[in-house]
């Protein structure tokens, strides 16, 4: 059922818009919270009272002049899943091709969520080759199409181009809603590259960007999770997820440490300095006091202070290698993680601070995957499929 999402429902302008008021009932009843999103041709078809009146909240029917200054990043944010219906071919094609000028296709943009399009029109205008090429464009996208139906449409015709059955929608709705599979579980992720401090002005970093340990934090938390993310970067996740800054291996160590004992799951993606300058000069350093010499101590290992832990999270460590990945495998044993994801981050497409990432997985029993190039986004989303999938199994 749909107890407990959020929906955004948009409503465009075209007769079957008064089907919309019985799909916004129908998504309520299923157990959903409905927000609906209205274009200035929807209000010639249907008043927006009566969607208030079923959802309890008024519609949005323009950018301006209600009390939220930004409306559409608001309702992207908060829908689980955006659907559109009826979609006229003006709609359609706007999404088709980006193009956010009015706050329904501003929503569905600002927003990542999944999106389901009901297309209504007259038959003619649906076979239209525009429209159809706009209609695989969206399919090509990722969006959910619910098609149209044939039947009566407005003005006595009939034919192809009618809008799906609510109920047809409702069902589409619900297929579309993000799995859940991890509620419940509590997570700790680690990203970014820590900064060790030789003065007030320096310090030894790297290049890492944050963005891998913020993917991960992202999809858990899209998937129930409950989601720490300790980090040193500025980025800024979507999601409910509980964010403690860091900047030293040492002060990410005691975030970690502190929290790892509770957490059913630990995803240790940062790059952690190995070593940090054994003072912290208190003024700045003068180029007139000569060529430094900065001796260097050994930082704690995050990751091993967690796998010796005795109620120990399932571990996933990373593995930064430049050249092979051959070594990979030693790692994880000497590391005792569950599951290691390494990559070369010398390698095109794979580095740091790039929103691609191509991976070896390196199991406990020795044996490996290796991932094509893909988003950062979707790599996440597959250690987090197989983090499932091997806590089942053990
Ligand atoms: N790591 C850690 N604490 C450190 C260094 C690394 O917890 N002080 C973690 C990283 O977050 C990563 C894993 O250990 O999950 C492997 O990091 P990597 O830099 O690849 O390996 P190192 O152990 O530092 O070994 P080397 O630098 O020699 O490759």
């Amino acid at each position: 059922m749909a107890e407990g999402r959020h929906v955004v429902l948009g409503v465009t302008g075209g007769v079957a818009a008064y089907k919309a008021v019985y799909l916004a009932r129908r998504l309520i009843d299923r157990g959903a919270t409905v927000r609906v999103v209205m274009t200035e041709s929807a209000l010639e078809f249907v008043g927006s009272a009566t969607f208030g009146a079923i959802t309890g909240t008024d519609p949005v029917t323009s950018f301006f002049g209600g009390e939220d200054v930004s409306p559409h990043t608001t309702l992207g944010r908060w829908a689980d899943v955006i659907v559109i219906a009826p979609a006229t071919a003006s709609t359609i094609s706007k999404l088709a091709a980006g193009q956010s000028s009015d706050v329904l296709v501003a929503t569905v943009l600002a927003s990542r969520a999944r999106v389901v399009i009901a297309p209504a029109m007259h038959t003619e205008m649906l076979d239209q080759p525009a429209v159809q090429k706009n209609i695989e464009t969206l399919r090509a996208y990722g969006y959910e199409i619910v098609d149209p139906e044939d039947g009566p449409l407005a003005g006595g015709d009939e034919g192809p181009g009618r809008l799906a059955d609510p109920e047809v929608i409702a069902d589409a709705v619900r297929e579309a809603f993000p799995r859940l599979d991890m509620a419940g579980l509590r997570v700790i992720v680690t990203a970014g590259g820590t900064r060790e401090p030789i003065d007030p002005v320096r310090y030894i970093g790297n290049r890492s960007s944050g963005k891998m340990g913020a993917s991960i934090a992202e999809v858990a938390v899209e998937r129930g999770a409950e989601v720490v993310l300790v980090t040193t970067t500025t980025q800024t996740p979507v999601g409910s997820i509980e964010i403690v800054q860091v900047e030293t291996a040492d002060e990410m160590a005691e975030a970690v440490w502190s929290r790892a004992g509770a957490a059913d799951v630990a995803v240790l993606a940062a790059a952690v300095a190995d070593f940090r300058p054994d003072q912290v000069h208190r003024t700045k350093i003068r180029r007139t006091a000569g060529v430094p010499e900065i001796r260097l101590v050994p930082t704690p290992d995050i990751l091993k202070g967690v796998s010796e832990m005795t109620s120990r999270p399932f571990l996933v460590g990373f593995a930064a290698e430049t050249g092979s990945l051959d070594t990979a495998s030693e790692k994880a044993t000497a590391k005792d993680v569950d599951l290691l994801v390494a990559n070369d981050i010398a390698k095109e497409g794979s580095g740091f601070g790039s929103d691609t990432n191509e991976v070896r997985f390196v199991f406990r029993d020795g044996s490996t995957r290796d991932l094509p190039l893909m988003s950062k986004r979707d790599v996440a989303t597959q250690i987090w499929d197989t983090v499932m999938t091997l806590r089942a199994e053990s």
